[in-house]
């Protein structure tokens, strides 16, 4: 997510400004830039890259004192990490600099408007629409309180906004929705920022801004309004935090943090993606439905956890749309000699955008031809520039090592793959597209539901905290949920974790089962033919062993309850939709178990968040 800070104050704006964005770089970020209004004009500076080459641009051409500025740190959704789409973007007078967290979902027609009525737009941001949009409103007379009430109104999808005038250099204005704005309350000075930690430094003294509210700071003085204009009562609140909890949004990892921010994180990748009759549209996709409808074959290479989340694709991008899926691992993939043609989909995932087995994978595809669409956390990075086409999840930058929200998001982003293809191909009507994307839609619900109830988890967590192996089993969309839970016992736990396909248990691995050993199960919704009662059958045949059965299932799944030595419910949603809730309680579990083993769950030993050798 992007780094937001404002000003207005006794201290010289740019210097608090700049450092407040210093203390937001953990969150990660590809472009900075700042605006101060001083002398009747704004002045601005920014840069792609790090706040060093800031810091390099501000030496060289140093901005006039002022009281009042903003700041952003850019981690690029739409458009890439340039100079040009670098925050704050300026209306056409350049009096009024805007900076901005989030995905505006309508920036395409209110960009169209603009452009219709003369307005220069001049990057491939979202964002600049509303300095325009201010521009539009400002000019008709309105104050920039006024101004940004008015276009908030306008607004779709999720918005975090801060703006500054050279007309009215005592104040700063910010507003939000879906995305978080936070007061910091000084004396004879005041703050707007992403989160505290850019303040803190200044003040405790804290306000958090509701849904659809406005803020107006000036040295002296905080106006909170809704997007109507009517005051609002915000409370405020002490920040008790040290600057390293800040960072972590009071949580005690950055992978705690990123598991509870799933639901936001899924919410925003699916932002945007509906065009004026409700069709599914990806606006990265530069792959022409044609080309698209020639593909008779379809392979997601990906390493890691982004390998499991193309698994879990597989069943969901077959089924919608008829194509053979195979899913390979990228380090594998180019030493087996493919066959691969012009008529090959290769679907790349990373959340980095830097695994150099998945790069090179992708680069041995395209000389044979294929056409490679990348799926992607991180805007800009090697693997979408080197692919023809990308779907970007909107998670916002992923600092644990061990991968949550990307994969929740790279579920996400790969249905909506599949769903287009067989939106172009024809495999599914409209109205059958529409009904997955509208459950889709209320998968982030689910997903909170879940994480509001992972209290059991946790004491589960403590309770095994000594055990030194515990098995997964799953069936259908479960099977690569249960190696995804495997992955991360081991990466954060260091014992040994094996996830199973239930069915391959008589196989060999129930060899494995003994006493007191614990045995995460996930349960296939009830209803899906046999896969349900074959999995119960599969819970008895361990139980007799005795296993300690963890029971993953539906929340009223009353025909695997007396199987379960504990029972962690899941909400009822769709199968193919399972893995988005079924996966977090083992996020949760793993990340629990290794608190409680005293390793650091953030950077755990011998491995690196994007491993860019082969
Ligand atoms: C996941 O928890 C691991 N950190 C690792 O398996 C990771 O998923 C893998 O290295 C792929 O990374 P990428 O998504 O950035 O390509």
């Amino acid at each position: 997510m992007c780094g937001i800070v404002g000003y207005v104050g006794e201290q010289q704006a740019l210097g608090v400004v700049v450092d407040g964005l210093r203390r937001l770089e953990y969150r990660g970020y590809d472009s900075g830039g700042v605006a101060v209004a001083a002398d009747g004009a704004l002045h601005t500076q920014k840069r792609s890259g790090k706040l060093a080459n800031l810091d390099k641009a501000l030496d060289e051409r140093p901005l006039p004192a002022s009281s009042a500025g903003v700041g952003h740190t850019r981690w690029a959704t739409h458009g890439s990490p340039t100079d040009r789409n670098a925050h704050p973007h300026l209306d056409c007078r350049q009096r009024l600099a805007v900076v901005h967290n989030g995905i505006i979902e309508n920036f395409a027609a209110l960009r169209a408007e603009l452009e219709r009525s003369g307005h220069d737009l001049v990057s491939d941001t979202d964002t600049e629409v509303v300095a325009h949009l201010l521009e539009v409103e400002v000019t008709r007379g309105a104050d920039l309180t006024r101004a940004m009430q008015a276009v908030c109104g306008r607004l779709e999808g999720a918005f975090t906004l801060v703006a500054t005038s050279a007309d009215d250099p005592s104040r700063v204005v910010g507003a939000r929705r879906n995305s978080p704005l936070v007061v910091g309350l000084g004396e004879g000075e005041n703050f707007l920022a992403s989160d505290v930690a850019a303040f803190i430094a200044h003040t405790r003294e804290a306000m958090e801004l509701g849904q659809d509210q406005v803020v107006t700071i000036t040295a002296d003085a905080v106006e909170v309004t809704d997007f109507a204009g009517n005051p609002v009562d915000a409370a405020r609140y002490h920040v008790d935090w040290d600057l390293s909890a800040a960072e972590k949004g009071g949580y005690d990892w950055f992978m705690r943090k990123e598991i509870y921010e799933q639901p936001r994180a899924v919410a925003d990748t699916l932002l945007g993606r509906r065009g004026a009759e409700g069709e599914l549209q990806l606006d990265e996709m530069r792959l022409s439905d044609e080309e698209l409808r020639e593909i008779d074959k379809i392979i997601v290479i990906a390493c890691g956890t982004a390998f499991y989340a193309g698994l879990v694709a597989k069943y969901a991008i077959e089924h919608w749309t008829r194509v053979p899926c195979e899913v390979e691992l990228a380090s594998e993939f180019r030493y087996r000699d493919p066959i691969l043609d012009k008529a090959t989909l290769v679907v790349a995932i990373s959340q980095s955008g830097e695994t150099m087995d998945t790069l090179m994978a992708i680069r041995h595809a395209r000389r044979q031809r294929s056409r490679v669409l990348a799926i992607c956390n991180t805007n800009g990075s090697t693997i979408p520039r080197e692919s023809d086409a990308v779907i970007y999840t909107h998670a916002g930058p992923e600092i644990g090592v061990a991968s949550t929200k990307g994969f929740l998001t790279q579920v996400v982003a790969c249905y909506l793959l599949g769903l287009y293809l067989a939106q172009v191909r024809g495999t599914k009507y409209g109205d059958e597209i529409t009904w997955i994307l509208d459950k889709l839609s209320q998968m982030p619900t689910e997903i909170q539901q879940v994480l509001d109830s992972m209290e059991p988890v946790h004491a589960l967590a403590r309770d095994l905290a000594q055990t030194q192996s515990v098995l997964f089993l799953g069936r259908h969309t479960g099977y690569p949920v249960a190696l995804e839970g495997a992955l991360k016992l081991k990466e954060l736990a260091y014992i040994h974790a094996e996830g199973f396909a239930a069915g391959e248990l008589k196989h060999g691995p129930i060899a494995l089962v003994e006493k007191g050993v614990p045995v995460f199960v996930i349960v296939p919704p009830r209803g899906r033919d046999s896969l349900h009662d074959k999995v119960v059958s599969n819970i008895q045949e361990i139980r007799a062993r005795g296993a300690r059965t963890i029971v993953l299932a539906e929340e009223d799944d009353d025909v695997v309850a007396p199987y379960a030595d504990q029972l962690v419910p899941l909400p009822k949603v769709p199968t193919l939709m399972q893995p988005l809730v079924a996966t977090v309680p083992l996020q949760v579990f793993a990340c629990e178990l290794a608190t409680a083993r005293g390793h650091d769950v953030d950077q755990p030993r011998n491995l690196a968040k994007s491993v860019t050798v082969e």
